[in-house]
């Protein structure tokens, strides 16, 4: 697969900025690779602070003007970045696929997945509702009234290149706020097309505005936007360790923050479980990106009494995944990111075995296929010596814990500072309201493995961040709240 394009002019390789299509100052650029097989993609723009600053700039001097334009206006122009998204699937999965290493079916899903969020935002533009509120005094009319908070600044990961800046743009641009923004270094082309494509939406010059940055480059440039106090809210999806970074350097000017950070879900399987169905649903939660995806089950806890028939049935599955590039046509998951990555994964495996995991399937680098790939394992007799019982393994891993008791496997899920999503598999409808109002999670998947939707809030709690995205709750990160009183009424 090449990076041909059915419209070439998607491929981007410069900043994004008021409107224009520039260089980074001094004309640094840095090298974009294909992680199936680490060979040059393309060139693009190493904005550094002053590009920053420039987007900032371009983003201040849009805002009042977008700010007064009406909801309407905001949602037909959402409505047609959405249409053009969609047009453009083919040439969008294709950059995705290049640049992550997702199979290109998973690719065109995220496609879907991520414009879902335009068109959802589009119809929230609409429902900006205020209060007025019962009155406490004759001749006074008290009002709560919404507006967008400002400029806002966008830094988003590389597991989901589209999904994850779609669903932070859009919000922001429906509520009437101006975005700068910086896609992950890894991934930098499939979020310049997506700007490319707003462009061609007709959105006004500044009220989006990108960058792309290398890691050294990238931090700088970051840094200028947390010490600007004309960018009033930051919209982060990555490492618990860089949120809090984040919301300690921003506090200089106090900035609201939206952080969607690091997990360690827990998947659970009680004994009166449909044990296909737990299986199905560890599938779809576990392997999805390549497991490369902060929902995905990192502890599988698993009742004594269906332990090992549970983990045959998902070593048989996981055993018949296929791996491969986006060019093959069967692959259902592709090669990791990136070295750093694939070391993590072996480490933690190797660990696992050295602590009495037995290997169920898998369990090795696939060095046949190239750098990056590793082979979809599943561990039995996991145990909370582990290095991947504590830390996220981001990778295609899937360690089986036991247990006997439900008080018991409840402490243990909770035992984490992570707080982001849950899953649990039972039939018994008591337990299903108990253990749901127990776990200590932001989102909870029961008998249900697949549980991100635009219309449902995602986001943590503990340290897996604060903030919703998605839903009618997705807007209000991007709101402040005004009180009006007024008063001399008759
Ligand atoms: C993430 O991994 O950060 C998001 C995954 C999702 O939207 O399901």
């Amino acid at each position: 697969m090449s990076l041909e394009l059915a419209r070439g002019e998607l491929l981007r390789h410069e900043n994004f900025i008021d409107g224009k299509w520039i260089a980074a100052s001094g004309n640094a650029s840095y090298v974009v690779t294909n992680p199936a097989t680490q060979a040059r993609l393309a060139q693009v723009a190493n904005s550094a602070a002053a590009d920053a600053r420039a987007a900032t700039d371009a983003a201040s001097r849009a805002l009042p003007a977008w700010r007064d334009t009406l909801p309407r206006e905001r949602a037909a122009m959402l409505n047609r970045w959405h249409a053009l998204i969609l047009a453009n699937t083919e040439d969008l999965a294709r950059l995705m696929s290049l640049e992550q290493g997702k199979p290109l079916a998973e690719a065109r899903g995220e496609v879907a997945y991520g414009a879902s969020y335009v068109a959802w935002f589009a119809e929230e533009a609409t429902k900006i509702y205020g209060d007025i509120i019962p009155q406490t005094q004759h001749g006074k009319r008290m009002m709560a009234i919404k507006e967008p908070i400002g400029v806002v600044a966008a830094i988003t990961p590389w597991n989901f290149p589209l999904a994850m800046i779609a669903r932070k743009i859009a919000p922001a641009l429906a509520a009437g706020c101006t975005v700068v923004a910086k896609p992950a270094e890894d991934t930098p082309l499939t979020a310049l097309a997506l700007a490319a494509l707003a462009q061609e939406a007709g959105l006004p010059d500044g009220v989006l505005n990108m960058i792309s940055a290398a890691r050294d480059e990238g931090i700088a440039a970051v840094a200028d936007w947390l010490a600007d106090d004309r960018v009033r809210k930051i919209t982060f999806t990555g490492s618990t360790a860089v949120g809090k970074h984040l919301a300690r350097e921003s506090a200089g000017t106090l900035k609201k923050l939206s952080l969607e950070l690091g997990g360690n879900a827990p998947f659970i399987v009680f004994a009166d479980a449909d044990l296909e169905a737990a299986v199905q649903g560890l599938m779809l939660a576990k392997f999805r990106n390549g497991g490369q995806t902060c929902v995905c089950p990192n502890r599988i806890y698993v009742h004594d009494s269906v332990y090992e028939r549970f983990g045959e049935l998902l070593a048989k599955r996981v055993s018949a995944l296929h791996v491969g590039p986006a060019t093959d046509a069967k692959a259902q998951i592709g090669p990791m990111i990136n070295e750093r990555a694939i070391d993590k994964i072996a480490k933690h495996v190797d660990d696992a075995v050295a602590n009495g995991a037995r290997v169920l399937a898998g369990g090795k680098r696939l060095s046949e296929l190239g750098l990056n790939y590793y082979a979809p394992t599943v561990l039995a007799d996991a145990n909370d010596a582990m290095v991947l019982c504590c830390e996220e393994t981001f990778g295609p891993v899937a360690p089986l814990f036991r247990f006997t008791d439900e008080d018991e496997v409840i402490r243990i899920a909770n035992d984490t500072p992570f707080g982001l999503a849950a899953y649990f598999y039972t039939n018994d409808v008591r337990r299903i309201d108990r253990v749901a109002r127990k776990l200590e999670t932001g989102i909870v998947g029961i008998n249900e493995g697949a549980v991100a939707s635009e219309a449902a809030p995602f986001g943590g709690v503990k340290e897996s961040g604060y903030g919703r995205e998605g839903s009618k709750y997705g807007l209000d990160d991007y709101l402040s709240i005004k009180y009006l009183c007024q008063g001399g009424l008759g």
